[in-house]
């Protein structure tokens, strides 16, 4: 039985029932969101293979994403365990064609099986109580030939960002995940690239294109005041985000991971 009390679902994921407008305000609302945003509008056509494919997007939150894909051309599922991001997702998406399927990312081999072609998950793993298990999943959904668009909160970057903060302590005991308690932001299970390496090898994924996602934007001591220097950090994070080693320190790191076609006849 789950806890009515507990912001946790009852395998332990914090799903956002509570947090939408902290999140919409304190993620979209502001320079960070926009950012993410415009170098997701670069980097979603460069590191995929998009010809209207049908889309299933998992832990679609505030429909942003969604909304991306379906402006494209593509058939969009959105699926969303949160009643509260789904009914925004809702709004959101209005005039867009995209089904909506309220359901935990653990229920979709049954509520949504596909297989599919393409499969986007952002910023959802790091939520969960086993990251790992969830991208099993995520490749048993994908068709052969089929991209996973997953992108997941970097626990490298988070230490480094601890440091540059002053929080020296919490960085040396290296308690860097958040507890999903309260309103609180910081993910429960952040993420590090070699982790993403091991378990798409372990699931037959091959990481064809990675990317950081705000590379310098969180390092920055005071963030930009004008449009223009907007736009030169914009550009900065444009030419690095896909150069060792500044990728490896984005936020976010982005991969299209795929299920190799040979497995068709194997
Ligand atoms: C940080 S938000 C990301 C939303 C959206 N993908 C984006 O990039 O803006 C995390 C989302 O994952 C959802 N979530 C939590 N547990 C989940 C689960 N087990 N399956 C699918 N989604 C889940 C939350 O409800 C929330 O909407």
């Amino acid at each position: 039985m789950s806890d009515p009390a507990s912001p946790f679902s009852p395998v332990g994921d914090r799903h956002f029932d509570g947090l939408a407008d902290k999140f919409a305000a304190s993620l979209y609302g502001g320079a960070r969101g926009e950012l993410r945003l415009a170098l997701l509008d670069r980097l979603l056509p460069e590191m995929l293979d998009l010809h209207d494919q049908p889309l299933l997007d998992v832990g679609g939150g505030l429909g942003q994403l969604a909304g991306w894909f379906a402006a494209r051309g593509h058939a969009v599922t959105l699926a969303e365990p949160s009643a509260e991001m789904l009914t925004r997702a809702r709004e959101s998406l209005a005039g867009h064609e995209v089904k909506l399927l309220q359901a935990p990312l653990q229920a979709l081999p049954e509520r949504a099986p596909g297989p599919w072609p393409l499969i986007a998950c952002h910023a959802v793993l790091e939520w969960l109580a086993d990251p790992r298990a969830a991208l099993a999943t995520l490749a048993g959904l994908l068709a052969p030939g089929g991209q996973l668009s997953l992108m997941v909160f970097n626990r490298d970057a988070l230490r480094l960002s601890n440091v540059v903060k002053g929080n020296l302590e919490k960085a040396l005991a290296d308690r860097l995940e958040g507890q999903g308690l309260r309103k609180r932001l910081t993910p429960i299970a952040p993420l590090t690239h070699a982790q993403v390496a091991a378990w798409s090898a372990e699931n037959g994924l091959r990481i064809r294109e990675v990317a950081g996602i705000r590379v310098f934007a969180d390092y920055l001591r005071q963030p930009p005041e004008s449009d223009a220097d907007r736009e030169r950090l914009l550009a900065l994070e444009q030419r690095y985000c896909r150069l060792d080693p500044h990728w490896r320190l984005g936020r976010y790191l982005l991969y299209t991971l795929e299920r190799p076609l040979e497995e068709a006849s194997a």
